[in-house]
């Protein structure tokens, strides 16, 4: 099935105001993340990996952040354990009703509940697995902390949290990784106008931190095994076990 196009930066724009996840994002935004994030189409193909080897019976696991449910679909069709639910959160209302819609087309053993509220002030318990891709960059950074030890507290022993982020560098490979993703960028379509508007548009939004700042992070949260699993250009994705 075709998806409509990522066109929102491609005119000049008056004015850039801060990048929302509202309906005119939710619409574009399976062609946006996947002309956008590269290495992304990888990083979920390998989801059915980690939920293998981590998802346990009688438990839950959350997508925190799903947008379109992209992670959602990747564990429902791919694990052997019973009784497991997904729970699903968003905090954009368009983002939600777009991942039930594409969740209820596919139907599996695999319950999936659908919340539509800030990582930030959910419960999470019972958890065998918490996959947060690509939604930390967007959470304030004194809030990130928090956030990570409640993951912690709510895994069972065992348990893992997938955690994707865009990272950056503090040496001169920052100016070659955004050099390699901008070309990804044109690559796949996008012009020099729209990789700069969409830059503007995310700027103090999307706060990326370093591998090192993520991994000490997730240390203090309580975190004693976390593996670099993946890594395309400046895009990461680490794995920590309970
Ligand atoms: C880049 S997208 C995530 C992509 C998605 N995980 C995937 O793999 O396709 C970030 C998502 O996080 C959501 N988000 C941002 N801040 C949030 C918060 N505080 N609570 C819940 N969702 C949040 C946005 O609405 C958006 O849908």
């Amino acid at each position: 099935m075709s998806q409509p196009s990522d066109n929102l930066y491609s005119q000049p724009l008056e004015a850039i105001t801060g990048f929302v996840f509202d309906e005119n994002v939710a619409r574009v935004f399976r062609d946006m993340i996947s002309r956008s994030v590269p290495g992304y189409a990888t990083l979920l193909s390998m989801l059915p990996v980690l939920a293998q080897e981590y998802i346990q019976d009688n438990s839950h696991c959350y997508d925190l952040g799903c947008s379109l449910g992209a992670a959602t679909l990747a564990l429902q069709h791919s694990h052997t354990r019973n009784n497991v639910t997904i729970i699903a959160v968003d905090n954009s209302d368009a983002m939600i009703a777009q991942c039930k819609a594409n969740i209820l087309q596919s139907s599996t053993n695999t319950t999936v509940k659908f919340h539509c509220a800030d990582i930030c002030d959910i419960e999470i318990n019972n958890a065998s697995m918490a996959i947060m891709n690509f939604t930390l960059q967007f959470i304030q950074p004194d809030k990130r902390l928090a956030l990570l030890s409640k993951i912690y507290n709510g895994l069972n022993k065992g348990g893992a949290l997938v955690l994707s982020e865009k990272i950056r560098f503090d040496d001169s490979q920052q100016t070659w990784m955004t050099q390699l993703h901008h070309t990804f960028k044109k690559l796949n379509g996008y012009s020099d106008l729209e990789i700069s508007q969409k830059r503007s548009a995310l700027d103090n939004i999307l706060i990326a931190d370093t591998v090192e700042q993520h991994q000490q992070r997730l240390r203090q949260a309580g975190f004693s095994k976390i593996l670099l699993w993946y890594q395309c250009f400046n895009f990461v994705s680490i794995l920590a076990v309970k």
